[in-house]
């Protein structure tokens, strides 16, 4: 990432950043360290059954709930709880109402991990707010 377009040293709000985009399943960085991006996401309804091969993926709820489908059963999130979905294994957002959550992973993870559809936004074309 272009170092002047993110004030590493910089304080970041989480709820500013949250009132700054509306669209839903579409990620925003709002930082970046070690090869990791912070992100955050809007999501309503379901996404994608997906995996990521070699990326771990941390899902923090910032508002709202979210339950991730696993193969082996759901996980439910509420605000201020996370979970860590490991590389390889399969899973799918589900967020009955609308859902923001923080993203913490490589600067290579895409969206939608071995699936390409309409939601997958690569990497290099995420927004950076
Ligand atoms: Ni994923």
């Amino acid at each position: 990432m272009d170092a002047a377009r993110i004030d590493m040293t910089g304080k970041v709000n989480i709820t500013e950043k949250l009132d700054s985009f509306d669209d839903l399943w579409s990620p925003k960085v709002i930082g970046e360290l070690n090869g990791q991006y912070v992100k955050l996401v809007k999501c309503k309804g379901e996404y994608v059954w997906h995996k990521h091969d070699d990326e771990d993926e941390m899902f923090l709820v910032v508002k709202g709930r979210l339950r991730v489908c696993l193969r082996e059963g759901d996980v439910e999130l509420a605000e201020g709880e996370f979970v860590i979905v490991p590389r390889g294994v399969e899973h799918k957002p589900v967020a009955d109402q609308e859902c923001h959550m923080l993203l913490f992973e490589p600067a290579t993870t895409r969206n939608t991990g071995d699936v390409v559809n309409a939601r997958t936004i690569e990497p290099e074309d995420l927004e950076r707010i």
